[in-house]
């Protein structure tokens, strides 16, 4: 990475490999340490949708034993989540899947837990991607889907480095952000027929914690 400001389409996967990092890279131990307090799954079977380079699946992967999919529609973003398994020593815990949400390649009631951080935003039919999900969650799972920090000090710490390259990162944020409020996620869910899930929105992000 050089000094030079940026713009967002500009963000290729090596270079999100790249922030993932350094910039993003406090963050995912928070947010698994969250998950696995919140659901209260450490063992069985994860899928990690969206999830790029696999920060996050490799967070988890080295505070739980669970066999982790990390599933992601983009090819390079697989094979540089590859790459990162592999020099963490957690080939054995964690796969690569190329795949979209909306069509994930699990038999019914597979996954223990379904976890997503800042994915779910980009999702075409986030009803459909629900129904998925929800077929693919094994009766007593749990999901942990969303967007956040872990902190409001990581997110201000993140905002603020990543301002320095992006000038528009905040603006790109909250449009992102937009569309995708809580009752917008709320009416998703009833479309899709789930009905017991909880939704938490405070300083760690907004997350959907669904049980089947
Ligand atoms: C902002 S990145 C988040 C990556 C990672 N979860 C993290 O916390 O850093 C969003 C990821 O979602 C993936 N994605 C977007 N739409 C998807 C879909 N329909 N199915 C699966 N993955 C998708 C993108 O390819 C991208 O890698």
């Amino acid at each position: 990475m050089t000094d030079k400001t940026r713009n967002l389409d500009e963000i290729t996967p090596k270079y999100f490999d790249d922030i993932t990092k350094t910039i993003f890279a406090p963050l995912h131990p928070v947010v698994a340490r969250q998950i696995v307090e919140r659901c209260k799954i450490k063992k069985g079977i994860c899928i990690d949708v969206g999830s790029g380079p696999a920060p996050l699946a490799i967070a988890l992967a080295k505070i739980t034993d669970l066999k982790i999919h990390a599933l992601d529609i983009s090819e390079e973003m697989c094979r540089l989540a590859e790459k990162n398994v592999e020099t963490e020593g957690l080939s054995k815990k964690i796969t690569t899947v190329t795949s979209d949400v909306h069509d994930m390649p699990f038999l019914d009631n597979f996954a223990d837990l379904i976890v997503s951080r800042g994915s779910v935003f980009f999702w075409e039919d986030k009803v459909g991607a629900f129904k998925e999900i929800y077929r693919v969650l094994k009766p007593n799972g749990r999901t942990y889907i969303g967007g956040g920090f872990g902190t409001a000090e990581l997110k201000e710490k993140v905002t603020r480095e990543m301002e320095k390259t992006f000038p528009e990162w905040k603006k790109g944020v909250k449009e992102r952000l937009g569309k995708n409020t809580i009752e917008a996620f709320k009416d998703a869910l009833n479309d899709a027929k789930i009905s017991n899930y909880d939704v938490i929105n405070d300083d760690s992000g907004l997350w959907i914690l669904i049980k089947k």
